[in-house]
């Protein structure tokens, strides 16, 4: 086909089209690609989420999450002092619990010599300026595997809350700077809300895990704090079902009129629509967690060769800037922040 002709006797072209209008001019050299990208990943994004364990327990190595590690407390402090060098502004913390000091009502989570406590104490001398951020949930301390209280087999909503809120009191007490209710009890939000306000935490943050969902996803999470084996029956009671979009902004909704500062969407990438639905209907700060069984993946796949794990972890990432999330929670953070440094 012959080309147009170029100047005045071109041809009017139809406005807006080909060839006139040609999208890969954007695209022809570095330079302008980076001109023109909507969005970046930077550091100043990453949330580190770690995993802690006594002194004494042998298993460091979690077979499902290739690449992370249990540590003790003197060497979560070593890491996160690694993690603030590189320029990442938070970590969160999860705990290992001993079979042993796990029981039905949960006492050892509001322990304020806990595990959680212990390390964001050590955390919070050792690195000042780093960001803490406590998961608030039951399951690591229930002999039962489940976020809240059992009872015949419930489990119990407005009973939980008041162990919830201790447990959200003693992190906090400890120094953490960001409570973060993973259990999606309904009303728990204003209740930690008012307890840490009476208490006078109340610039103590709150991000809760508005949109978590009952996921598979969770799958190697359970084993790395050893809940797996202990979990009786599923979390579907309490956590979204993937079916529904609309009761995620329900639930969003009903958190921050609760007083969240800041809202979770979990798990990440098979979520970005949830993202994208609350950052656009509540315009918030919109976390987003890139949980244990998505690391799992692509680390998995990038271990057997199938795929060049850096380039999946960058671009995961990435993704997640694009559906409107301010920042995400990633068990590559470390590798993300490193390999931003390198340029
Ligand atoms: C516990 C909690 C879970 C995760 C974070 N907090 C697991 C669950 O709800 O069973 C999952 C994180 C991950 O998979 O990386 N309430």
């Amino acid at each position: 086909t012959p080309r147009p002709l170029a100047g005045p006797l071109a041809t009017p072209a139809l406005a807006g089209s080909y060839p006139q209008i040609r999208m890969r001019r954007n695209r022809t050299a570095p330079w302008v690609r980076d001109l023109v990208a909507e969005n970046r990943l930077g550091v100043e994004d990453l949330i580190w989420p770690i995993f802690v364990r006594e002194d004494d327990e042998p298993q460091t190595t979690i077979p499902s999450m290739p690449g992370v590690r249990r540590h003790t407390v003197a060497e979560a402090v070593e890491a996160v002092g690694a993690a603030a060098s590189l320029g990442i502004p938070a970590i969160a913390i999860f705990p290992h619990v001993a079979d042993a000091r796990k029981s039905a009502d949960c006492r050892e989570a509001v322990d304020p010599e806990n595990l959680v406590c212990r390390a964001v104490r050590a955390i919070k001398a050792a690195v000042p300026q780093i960001g803490i951020v406590c998961d608030v949930a039951l399951d690591p301390f229930n002999s039962l595997g489940h976020d809240g209280l059992v009872h015949e087999g419930q489990v119990l909503n407005d009973e939980s809350i008041e162990v919830l809120c201790k447990q959200a009191r003693v992190q906090a007490e400890a120094g953490c700077d960001v409570i973060a209710p993973s259990d999606m009890m309904d009303g728990r939000v204003g209740a930690i809300r008012n307890c840490l306000d009476a208490a006078d935490f109340e610039q103590v943050k709150i991000c809760s895990y508005a949109a978590k969902y009952a996921s598979a996803f969770y799958g190697p999470f359970r084993d790395a704090i050893g809940s797996s084996g202990a979990l009786v029956g599923d979390k579907k009671t309490y956590q979204l079902d993937p079916a529904n979009s609309d009761e995620a902004l329900r639930e969003v909704a009903l958190d921050l009129q609760e007083g969240a500062d800041m809202v979770m969407v979990k798990p990440g990438m098979p979520y970005l629509d949830i993202i994208r639905r609350v950052k656009d209907t509540f315009a918030v700060p919109t976390l987003a967690y890139q949980v244990s069984g998505e690391y799992a993946m692509i680390r998995g796949a990038a271990d057997q060769g199938w795929l060049d794990g850096e380039r999946a972890m960058l671009e995961s990432l990435l993704a997640f800037k694009r559906a409107g999330a301010s920042a995400v929670l990633t068990y590559f953070a470390l590798d993300v922040a490193r390999k931003l440094k390198e340029g």
